[in-house]
């Protein structure tokens, strides 16, 4: 994609980078992000953003800019969180290390009412995650915003260059996107972003890329992988959709599949692989070595299945590249390897035979991608469900025992929830299997059973999850349908842990 008159935001490695982008193409232009490496790829950009980070401006590594370069761009320019601290030492200013952080809400007052801060009300609340700090301030620049301490939290200088020390691309920062609109008001020429143009590019690019090579596609039914084979079919490539049955699904999730893709007239071709993936797990207990094997079995599978296959298309999705952090384009730093980001892939990837479509949407894009495509709306509005399945809602060993206890507590969930209407308000939901054994009483004898977490979340984009206040009711009526009906459990709990710091998944 050409940068002129895109809105580049420059990746010093913060984990909600990607939201920037997001954030500025919901405001209706088109953004991308960019690695330092590949700083030399944007030309004529219409406005840069310089993202948040995790390293401080004094560490000897601390990632830089060619600040000649970024003057010579001529463009409006905000420096946020780290970036701001880096445009300051630019101007000659000087920032002051700290071992303690602020995490959290603070107040936000504008001093001026027009820039930046146009259409801002005189106090806001907005999301503050740093250690570093400014603090000799260059000279030939205004403090456009302190907090409620006095501190200059945002500043100006002459040429058209802006730093904020908050996150407004986070929705803690109340007022966030006014301060983004107002700053992407500044550019001139920014092009549009919307869904159908994006689509268009998106076949020609698979086009251009596929040629008339055979590509494989897993597809799990799932939202993103469903959107993905519909493209590729739109697209006219030549095309084998392969379904892993890997054991790892839920109640009834196998048939589901395929009668779904029947119905929107998309071949696939289903896989039993089951047994071949849980012997393969059997007695690991490692989060991340459960990971690793299945991923490398799926592409296995996937190339036993298609023996002369040249590509693979993968559904991958902007927050799948940010959490396993080995994509170029990201620097954020690796919580856990998603299926699709293991070394083969990797290899496979560094020979070109991956296409990743989707790689830079968000899960709504992806959604509003698919109804262009007239994708169901029940299939569009399902609950992400992970690659790897059931196994990371499994900590330790995965049995076909524990996972049959599983898919029987998450069915009676997911219908409650569907029952009480809270299905659709949920951003992710399921029930997952605590492997630890406690005493009750069932009938009139003693049990000794496992126990079942039952996880309702909203979420953007999986990068911040909140747990669901879902009634008492609804929850007691789930609760007491899984201890009467599924034999192996006599406790149920409720995960009310919000992301950061727990995750979605136990594993
Ligand atoms: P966590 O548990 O990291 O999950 O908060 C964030 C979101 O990603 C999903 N997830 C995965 N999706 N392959 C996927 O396709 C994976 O390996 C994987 N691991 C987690 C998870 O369900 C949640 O929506």
């Amino acid at each position: 994609m050409s940068s002129k008159n895109i809105v580049a935001v420059i990746d010093y490695g913060s984990q909600y980078t990607q939201l920037i982008v997001r954030r500025v193409r919901e405001l209706g232009f088109l953004a991308e992000l960019y690695a330092l490496e590949d700083l030399h790829e944007i030309i004529e950009p219409g406005a840069v953003i310089l993202s948040g980070g995790p390293k401080s401006t004094s560490d000897a590594d601390a990632p830089d800019i060619d600040f000649e370069w970024l003057k010579s761009l001529n463009v409006p320019v905000l420096g946020v969180c780290y970036g701001m601290q880096l445009l300051t030492l630019k101007h000659g200013g000087t920032v002051r290390s700290s071992n303690k952080r602020e995490y959290g809400p603070a107040d936000l007052i504008p001093e001026v009412c027009e820039g930046l801060y146009k259409d801002m009300s005189p106090s806001s609340q907005v999301w503050m995650s740093h250690s570093d700090t400014v603090d000799v301030l260059p000279e030939n620049c205004s403090v456009i915003a302190r907090n409620s301490e006095g501190v200059p939290v945002s500043l100006q200088w002459s040429d058209r260059m802006y730093g904020i020390q908050f996150h407004p691309e986070v929705t803690h920062s109340h007022e966030g996107r006014t301060i983004l609109r107002n700053f992407l008001a500044l550019a001139e020429n920014l092009l549009p972003f919307n869904i159908g143009d994006f689509k268009r590019d998106l076949i020609a690019d698979i086009k251009a890329k596929v040629g008339d090579r055979q590509v494989v596609c897993g597809v799990s039914g799932g939202v993103d992988s469903t959107v993905l084979a519909v493209l590729l079919k739109e697209a006219e490539v030549n095309v084998r959709c392969i379904f892993v049955d890997n054991g790892l699904l839920r109640k009834n999730e196998a048939e589901e599949v395929v009668k779904n893709f029947e119905a929107m007239g998309v071949e696939i071709e289903k896989v039993d692989a089951a047994e071949r993936f849980l012997t393969a797990l059997a007695g690991e207990g490692d989060p991340e070595k459960k990971r690793r094997i299945i991923g490398n079995i799926f592409l296995d599978v996937f190339w036993d299945a298609v023996g002369d296959a040249d590509m693979l298309a993968q559904g991958t999705l902007y927050p799948d590249v940010i959490e396993s952090a080995s994509n170029a384009k990201s620097k954020a730093s690796v919580i856990k390897t998603h299926h699709n980001r293991v070394e083969r892939v990797l290899e496979l990837q560094a020979q070109g035979k991956v296409i990743e479509p989707l790689a830079f949407l968000f899960k709504d894009e992806v959604r509003e991608l698919g109804a262009t495509m007239g994708i169901d709306r029940e299939i569009l509005l399902r609950h992400p469900f992970p690659g790897p399945g059931l196994a990371v809602r499994c900590p330790g060993e995965v049995t076909e025992d524990r996972l049959e206890i599983i898919r029987n507590c998450d069915a009676i969930f997911i219908g409650t929830l569907r029952k009480w209407g809270w299905y659709d308000k949920c951003w992710q939901s399921y029930a997952g299997l605590i492997p630890v054994k406690t005493v009750g009483v069932k009938g009139d004898e003693r049990s000794y059973e496992w126990a079942t977490n039952l996880r309702a979340i909203v979420s953007e984009d999986a990068m911040t999850a909140e747990w669901v206040q879902l009634p008492y009711d609804l929850l007691r009526e789930a609760s007491n349908r899984i201890l009467n009906e599924v034999s192996g459990i006599n406790r149920v709990l409720y995960d009310i842990s919000t992301k950061p710091p727990a995750s979605i998944e136990w594993e």
